[in-house]
């Protein structure tokens, strides 16, 4: 079998969905499950667009060893260097930059011609090189490009040091049959082809980006880049757990294989999702909540009868456990350290301390603590443990009855660390918690989304609250949980307040999006 490098950008092209976006601590939390996914490369974020995203590409970089990390550049001087500083550090230095190379874009966009283009990508590239053993250089907008302008960008930016050569389709608009045809051509008349990783990097918008992935490693691909769950720009990126389960089920047909883990799709697509707020749906390929649910009573017959009958793909295949009950009341410091542990978490004595804390108080109120519980005990911990001013929910109350109007008492401690306390009204609960908690925080809130769901199943099971967000014009996003759903919601819409202040302290670099 044929190998094909997965490149994740979870972390890059993922956090570019609307309403996401991860701090630094939850960024490290996802790498590392990402390098236990045993991802071949992932980017870690674009240096150059915000201080945050700096401080978290560098963090990865000091911390993965088994993958190798990459960030993104545009063309230009100054984000190469940026990306430089952010990765100097990491086991494998790679940079990722990228030009345009669609008459669309070259002509409306960078507003250059053909040939400027292609002096700037290789100019570029040789600058890169000074510094990363290993650049990727992407033509976006190449499923839009003149093919045989795709050639000669392509062999000068090789000749100038290129070591991979992704050829995106960028706007999702390509056909498995035309994108294949795209990496055919290329092997066929880039002289120096040969020289390079070859990359395909897909995108959703007409639900075709996996079948076009691996379209493209049928005509030479030898690196796949999407995101897990598929998260991403616009309809999101091809989802790297489709494709990897796809050729591991199909090697018959497609010959290639990956060195993903299979058993820790699951654990990263919950890890994923709960980070970003992004709900998988219950379809969903591979991961949804559905996808090994037999319903109707022939197939379960049938399953009953020979699970291959209706199952190619077991749960366990791809870590889903039939039973995750861990850990109870009487459960000793020692057995919840190995539980953290073989979650794959890494905690410090003090954290290990606080986390056990925090799931003793879980016992008092609920019998049994699934894995679930325990992630979002360890989920709030990295949360807290953001290091900077915040605003923090002290005490609450609410008044509700059918024929009263609801009314919250809310008390914060502002991050100058100064009590504050107001009451407020609303339709409802949560309205009238978020109206007074926005009269206190004093900025301008624009609620945009609110999701609520149990944590596991039960009467006493946590509630997560997840909420979308505008605070003074910025998108953001929140997340909160708690035993009490209103409890949840507090927590969720001052999650994103917060988040909003921690990117504005943390934002000297200017912000800029692809
Ligand atoms: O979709 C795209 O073209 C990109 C580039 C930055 C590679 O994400
Ligand atoms: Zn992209």
């Amino acid at each position: 079998m044929a190998h094909i490098n997965i490149f994740d950008t979870t972390l890059r092209d993922g956090e570019q969905s609307p309403g996401v976006n991860l701090n630094k601590l939850e960024k490290l939390e996802i790498a590392k499950q990402l390098e236990r996914l045993g991802v071949n490369i992932m980017e870690a974020g674009f240096p150059a667009s915000s201080q945050g995203d700096f401080e978290a590409v560098r963090a990865i970089a000091q911390t993965i060893k088994d993958s190798s990390v990459t960030g993104l550049a545009r063309t230009i001087k100054s984000d190469i260097d940026a990306a430089w500083d952010a990765l100097k550090d990491a086991e494998e230095p790679r940079l990722h930059t990228f030009l345009a190379t669609s008459p669309i874009h070259m002509t409306y966009k960078l507003k250059k011609t053909p040939n400027e283009v292609m002096e700037t990508a290789v100019e570029m590239v040789k600058y890169a090189r000074k510094k990363f053993p290993l650049v990727e250089w992407s033509a976006e907008d190449a499923s839009r490009s003149d093919l045989d302008f795709l050639v000669s960008v392509v062999t000068k930016v090789i000749d100038a040091g290129a070591t991979v050569i992704n050829l995106p389709d960028t706007v999702g608009y390509t056909t498995p049959e035309e994108y294949g045809y795209m990496f055919r051509y290329m092997k066929e008349n880039v002289p120096n082809i040969d020289k390079v990783a070859l990359s395909a990097h897909c995108h959703n918008d007409l639900g075709m980006a996996v079948a076009n992935s691996i379209a493209a490693i049928e005509n030479g691909a030898t690196q796949i880049e999407g995101t897990i769950n598929g998260i991403g720009e616009r309809a999101g990126n091809a989802a790297l757990e489709e494709i990897a389960v796809a050729l591991a089920i199909r090697g018959d047909k497609y010959n290639h294989s990956t060195n993903l883990v299979l058993q820790e799709i699951k654990r990263t697509s919950d890890l994923v999702s709960k980070l970003t707020g992004m709900n998988v749906p219950g379809n969903k390929a591979v991961v949804g909540q559905n996808a090994f649910a037999h319903e109707s009573g022939i197939h379960q017959d049938g399953v009953l009868k020979e699970a291959s009958t209706y199952e190619i793909i077991t749960p366990e295949m791809v870590g889903i456990k039939s039973n995750n009950l861990v850990l109870g009341k009487h459960s000793g410091r020692h057995a919840f350290k190995d539980k953290v542990e073989q979650l794959g978490y890494e905690l410090s004595e003090d954290k290990m301390m606080e986390a056990f804390k925090a799931f003793k108080q879980l016992t008092d109120r609920k019998k049994e603590v699934t894995d679930d519980d325990l992630f979002v005990i360890l989920m709030n911990l990295q949360t807290d443990a953001v290091n900077a001013p915040k605003y923090e929910l002290k005490a609450f109350q609410v008044q509700y009855g059918s024929s009263n109007i609801p009314t919250a008492t809310v008390a914060l401690k502002t991050p100058e660390g100064i009590h504050v306390e107001s009451a407020g009204t609303g339709q409802g609960s949560v309205e009238a918690i978020y109206n007074t908690v926005e009269a206190l925080v004093q900025e301008e809130i624009h609620l945009t989304d609110y999701q609520l769901k149990s944590v596991g199943s039960g009467r006493d099971a946590l509630a997560e609250a997840h909420v979308q967000m505008t605070v003074n014009g910025i998108q953001v996003s929140g997340r909160g949980a708690g035993q009490d759903v209103l409890e949840a919601s507090a927590h969720a819409f001052l999650n994103g307040v917060n988040r909003v202040l921690f990117n504005q302290t943390h934002s000297k670099r200017k912000s800029v999006h692809v």
